[in-house]
């Protein structure tokens, strides 16, 4: 059974904290834009049919008359990619289908640490994320540990220092990277030529069950497929790395929670993960734009958010919304009581439309190599250091590395 006590009481455990951030909930509206940091409301949003996509740059993006990717569609043509999309992610599928890669992969890294003593946890889990993100998407014709790289590459290249602000150290969103895909960058062509192409090679002979598969039959072309790749790469791949770093650095900084973690049945770990994930979301804003009024009930008030309007949702301030998630946002305690219909992560995964589909992948992936990973006598042999990904005020952790104990 899973308990609900907090390993600790009264410490704030959120690892991240973005510069000059305010943990205050509720809705402000400043020139024109809601800023919306109550869960709530948020979801109210989310939820909305009359709204569409306005983070990672979208509306500055011109897609010409290629096809959006996933996430930047909306309406009619986004809810049946979802529909035909749903069968690759359902839990059912990918334990049936993955879990066993998942072991022998996490297994294989594990093994190398030991052999090595020592381990970049960032590129250990770039690797482990990109073999099981490959899988579901079909990017299974090249070198594995290579396309790593090349994704790595891709999503690390630095801000332009005109854009980056004073002071501050910033990574080019890893999304901001789909604005500037038309444009044939070469780590980015090659990845189109070396994993891609490939894959839809090999597809076009013989269809599997996998996303690029159901791509070519719905007419999508090459580039169209590279394009949506790139998205699960940032969307798929690079998060599950983050999230990956943020358990373990949690976990090796609070024995309780490691060993409440190791000891605990399947539904224990994810309470566990998913309080992690609550914490400290890899995704901190996502943006909405209505297309007709909006209604949505603030502090018991109706209101009505304008057409055209640009809603700023705060899932960094959501999630620990005290109305929500209770007294005391900021402890670790897995397994919190929640209201009906809040799942245990509250709005990491997103909600409504867009709501991750990889939602049960991530954590039953991340379950599958930290439940490994965490029973080694490891230890942090340097100090974790946190970046940000400005466009979508996500973190990045880096500067993980682990050391088995001395005589292990
Ligand atoms: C801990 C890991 C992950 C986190 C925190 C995460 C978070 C999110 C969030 C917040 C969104 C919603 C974006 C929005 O509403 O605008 C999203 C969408 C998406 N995620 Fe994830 N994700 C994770 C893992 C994955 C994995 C493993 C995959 C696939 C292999 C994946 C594929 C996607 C896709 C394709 C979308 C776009 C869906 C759409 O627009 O309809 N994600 N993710």
């Amino acid at each position: 059974m899973a308990q609900s006590t907090c390993p600790i009481s009264g410490e704030n455990r959120r690892k991240t904290n973005y510069p000059g951030e305010s943990l205050a909930a509720g809705v402000e509206v400043i020139d024109g834009v809601w800023h919306v940091r109550d869960m709530n409301v948020a979801r109210e949003v989310l939820r909305s049919r009359d709204t569409t996509q306005a983070g990672f740059n979208v509306e500055k993006t011109r897609m010409g008359h290629i096809r959006p990717p996933i996430l930047f569609s909306d309406g009619e043509p986004h809810r049946t990619q979802r529909a035909a999309i749903a069968r690759y992610f359902a839990p059912k599928t990918v334990d049936a289908n993955y879990h066993e890669l998942m072991e022998t992969y996490a297994d294989q890294l594990v093994e190398e640490f030991r052999r090595d003593g020592v381990v970049d946890l960032a590129q250990m889990s770039m690797r482990y994320s990109v073999i099981v993100a490959a899988q579901v998407v079909g990017l299974t014709n090249s070198d594995y540990d290579a396309m790593a790289t090349r994704l790595n590459r891709f999503f690390d290249m630095p801000l332009a220092p005109a854009e980056s602000t004073p002071g501050r150290k910033t990574l080019r969103s890893r999304f901001e990277v789909l604005r500037v895909s038309s444009k044939a960058q070469l780590p980015m062509l090659d990845f189109h030529l070396r994993d891609v192409r490939p894959a839809i090679k090999a597809r076009r002979k013989e269809r599997q069950s996998d996303v690029i598969s159901h791509l070519i039959d719905a007419g999508y072309s090459e580039l169209e497929i590279m394009i949506e790749c790139i998205t699960y790469g940032a969307a798929g791949m690079v998060t599950t790395r983050e999230f990956i770093g943020m358990a373990v650095w949690q976990m090796l900084e609070h024995p309780e929670l490691r060993s409440r973690y190791l000891a605990g049945d399947k539904a224990e770990r994810y309470q566990v993960l998913h309080e992690v994930l609550r914490l400290d979301p890899i995704v901190g804003h996502l943006l909405r734009r209505t297309t007709a009024p909006v209604p949505v009930v603030v502090d018991g008030e109706e209101r009505t958010i304008p057409a055209g309007t640009l809603v700023d949702l705060y899932i960094r301030n959501s999630n620990a919304d005290p109305a929500v998630v209770g007294e005391k946002p900021l402890e670790h305690c897995p397994g919190r009581e929640l209201p009906p219909r809040v799942g245990a992560e509250v709005m990491s995964f997103g909600d409504g439309a867009h709501k991750c589909p990889g939602n049960s992948l991530a954590i039953q992936e991340a379950d599958v190599l930290l439940q490994r990973l965490l029973k080694l006598p490891i230890q942090l042999a340097t100090k974790p250091v946190v970046q940000w990904d400005e466009l979508i005020k996500g973190y990045e952790v880096r500067n993980i590395r682990l050391v088995l104990e001395q005589g292990a």
